[in-house]
């Protein structure tokens, strides 16, 4: 077994990672840290984790960790990531927060999908957002074979999880149930590490246009990214009898041996994916035009879920560890 460290342990990202490394079959989780339920042990403070991580007490955050520790996972707010990482030198790192997404001071940008072969060489990852996510796994296919470029317009609605485990107003069951609203729009601070991750996968200039919602659901990101076809691919033109042309086939293509992405051939749904790390895509097309539907889990594939996900690679362990659990149909 290998030890690691959550800082953060009782946001929900941090009660996400406990829940999935329960079983996890490699990794140990060797210290929990949080401020507010320090010297509680994990059953205490998280009753439905009764019977997992026995012996486990959350730590102050002053404390230091064990010595074994090999890895930790930073699910802490933006901005204090960063201030605590001269204090894991040396571990293996996955941050879950924006601090290192653009991928300074040696952190790979962690859409594991499109970079797991660099994550392999890295010591620290900086998972993506889960808006990026989302939104990311409905562009990679076009991006990475140089057909995405232009106007991209991306409608993604979250649900309430998303905000963290302290309730604010926009969060409050009363205002956000039985509603629908928009916040954001065109500012949200995703847009550019999703221009610079399409960029990466070999896009051309993108122009990115997001409308952020705000949906009646405790989980889940639904995406719907518009894009112009790229005219090779447009099935009117001459080329769409040749697989290389037909944007199904790329797809299912790009798609075919990722064990947490499945293709779709309708919608996706939010309820599929739920409390998983599995994502689920599809394609439509018409009159030039492509939509592309995504649906995750914003604890699970957009954030927890992904970051073990990166941790095995990291730890050169098979990425798939801990993380086959599969979803519910109701
Ligand atoms: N929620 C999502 O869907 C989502 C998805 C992707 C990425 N993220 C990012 O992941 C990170 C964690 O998100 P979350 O939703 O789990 O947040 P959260 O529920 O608000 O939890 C964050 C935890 O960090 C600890 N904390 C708060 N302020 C701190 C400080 N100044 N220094 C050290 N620790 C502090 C707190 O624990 P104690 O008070 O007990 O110490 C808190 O429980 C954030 O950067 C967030 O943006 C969130």
């Amino acid at each position: 077994m290998t030890d690691i460290a959550i800082f953060g342990a009782s946001g929900y990202g941090g009660q996400e990672l406990l829940r999935y490394l329960a079983t996890h079959p490699q990794i140990r989780v060797a210290a929990a840290v949080s401020g507010r339920w320090a010297g509680r042990t994990v059953a205490e403070a998280l009753p439905h984790l009764e019977g997992f991580h026995e012996g486990l007490r959350f730590t102050a955050p002053d404390q230091p960790l064990p010595s074994s520790c090999a890895g930790v996972f930073l699910a802490v707010p933006h901005g204090t990531a960063r201030d605590m990482v001269p204090r894991v030198e040396g571990l293996k790192i996955v941050d879950l927060s924006m601090d290192f997404r653009d991928e300074s001071d040696g952190f790979v940008y962690g859409l594991t999908e499109s970079n797991r072969n660099r994550i392999r060489e890295a010591d620290r990852v900086a998972n993506p957002g889960c808006f990026a996510t989302g939104a990311l796994l409905a562009l990679a296919p076009l991006a990475s074979i140089g057909a995405l470029a232009g106007d991209v317009v991306l409608s993604q609605t979250t649900g309430s999880s998303g905000s963290g485990a302290h309730a604010k107003a926009g969060t409050h069951h009363p205002e956000r149930a039985q509603d629908m609203r928009a916040y954001k729009v065109l500012s949200h601070q995703h847009r550019a590490e999703i221009e610079d991750d399409v960029g990466r996968m070999g896009a051309g200039p993108c122009a990115v246009s997001m409308v952020p919602q705000s949906g009646p659901f405790a989980r889940g990101i639904f995406t719907a990214a518009h894009v112009r076809l790229d005219p090779r691919l447009d099935s009117e033109t001459d080329s769409d009898t040749d697989p290389e042309f037909d944007p199904f086939a790329i797809f299912a293509k790009h798609y075919a041996d990722e064990p947490f992405v499945r293709m779709r051939p309708d919608t996706p749904t939010l309820r599929r994916v739920a409390r998983t790390n599995y994502a689920e895509v599809s394609l439509h097309v018409a009159d030039g035009r492509a939509v592309i539907l995504s649906t995750i889990d914003n604890l699970g594939k957009g954030m927890a879920g992904q970051a073990i996900q990166n941790m095995n690679l990291l730890l050169g362990l098979d990425e798939t560890m801990g993380l086959k659990t599969p979803g519910a149909n109701a």
